[in-house]
């Protein structure tokens, strides 16, 4: 058999996607292909099954992400910590990060976390109509993340320009409108750096000055390298709430009973983002190389060959979650679910994004009646799985006004 004869093409992820297209395509392939090759973004492999998926997160000395950690591959980035290193020269990294996104000191802002939320919530709500992607996630999430951040308040300001904006040009894959924004946040980062050199914060309270306080064989990590975890960090945490606030607000207008029932149990909400998650779980690009030729699913892969791990399907296996395209309350298995990752990369803002996420749902619930999709949804092209644009008209509950605000 020739070795370097062209692999056929089993999956094209260019072709257009609708609400539920993608999750159409991925059943197929793991019914009929679950290695699946495609010719897009230089060619790559995409895993669909659970066992697949969650068996390279979990090898990470066979599977690394220093090569290409994304599908399709950013050709204009620099090295930028924890996604990018490999363990042990990641372990530092995400042992500044951890207890910074710890769940108690999450939970300690989660009344701040709020304001933010319906800081921007109420606006739109007012005016009866508008986009819960554009002018409600897209904004929360960045708020949430500089309040995180400690954002001084000209850093904030720029960064509710320069987040959406960077967000925008991934969502409608502008590859120079990416650079320019992804630079706009590189020098941000960078003026974090300074700013926190000059005047310290405490390290258990302020991410940039955990990352200027660790020291590994007692030497600090390099300053390039503070800059590049920081740059990552503002890029990782400020999409996938927005598509995945996105795809709730879809699912529960056209599921009236769950909408009920969450705005009645509020209580609830914790398991219905569960669900959410695993039906709709945001990503499906990142990638791994692997540093030997490899089989999967008895196909072969070589060595440096981009291997994307589309948790998206993986989440919706039959063999793992019966009756998967259903949206069933406190499954088992939930815990299972692969939306944040495996293995050291797992999402290191877990407690952050459930915590907003949650409160958003809750705000969102609580101040309206009822709400539609009043319009054409645009989806995410890869790496990312869900809507960046959903216009949603509003039903606001009677007397609204005379107490919510
Ligand atoms: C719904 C929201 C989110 C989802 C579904 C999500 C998902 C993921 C996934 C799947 C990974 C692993 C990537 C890989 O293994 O290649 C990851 C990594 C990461 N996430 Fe999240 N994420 C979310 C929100 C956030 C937020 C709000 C933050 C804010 C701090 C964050 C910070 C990170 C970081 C720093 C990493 C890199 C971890 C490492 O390389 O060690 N994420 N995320």
């Amino acid at each position: 058999m020739d070795t370097n004869a062209p692999i056929p093409e089993d999956y094209n992820p260019l072709v257009k996607e609708e609400f539920d297209t993608a999750h159409k395509e991925y059943a197929r392939l793991r019914g009929q292909c679950p290695v699946a090759h495609s010719d897009a973004y230089g060619g790559f492999w995409a895993l669909t099954k659970y066992e697949d998926v969650q068996k390279v997160f979990s090898a990470p000395e066979t599977f690394i992400t220093s090569v290409q950690n994304v599908v399709p591959k950013v050709a204009f980035s620099g090295r930028r910590p924890p996604l990018h290193f490999d363990p042990p020269e990641h372990t530092p990294y995400r042992a500044a990060l951890n207890p910074l996104l710890s769940d108690e000191k999450i939970s300690r802002l989660a009344p701040a976390i709020r304001q933010c939320i319906r800081n921007e919530l109420l606006p739109l709500l007012a005016r009866g109509e508008g986009d819960v992607c554009g002018e409600f996630a897209s904004l929360f999430q960045v708020k949430v993340f500089s309040l995180w951040m400690n954002l001084p308040p000209d850093l904030e300001a720029q960064l509710a320009e320069a987040g959406p904006a960077f967000v925008k040009a991934v969502e409608s894959a502008q590859s120079d409108l990416m650079k320019s924004t992804s630079l706009v946040l590189y020098d941000m980062a960078r003026a974090l750096v300074a700013l926190r050199k000059a005047t310290p914060m405490d390290p258990e309270n302020d991410p940039v000055s955990a990352f200027l306080a660790t020291r590994t064989n007692g030497e600090p990590l390099p300053e390039e390298m503070v800059v590049g975890a920081i740059r990552q960090v503002l890029v990782v945490g400020i999409v996938a709430p927005m598509i995945l606030m996105g795809n709730m607000v879809i699912h529960l207008a056209r599921d009236k009973a769950l909408q009920k029932t969450l705005r009645d149990q509020p209580e609830r909400i914790p398991a219905a983002l569960e669900e959410f998650l695993r039906l709709y779980t945001p990503y499906r690009g990142f990638a791994r190389t692997a540093k030997h030729d490899v089989e999967i699913g008895g196909r072969s892969i070589k060595k440096d060959e981009a291997i994307a791990l589309i948790m998206a399907s993986a989440n919706r296996d039959e063999d793992v979650f019966p009756d998967p395209d259903t949206f069933i309350f406190d499954r088992p298995n939930i815990k299972e679910h692969l939306a944040f990752g495996r293995g050291p990369h797992y999402c290191a803002g877990t407690n952050l994004a459930r915590q907003e996420l949650q409160i958003a749902l809750d705000e969102l619930l609580k101040n309206t009646r009822d709400f539609e999709i009043a319009g054409e949804i645009l989806m995410s092209p890869f790496p990312e799985l869900g809507p960046w644009y959903v216009p949603v008209k509003f039903a606001l509950p009677v007397g609204y006004g005379d107490s919510s605000a």
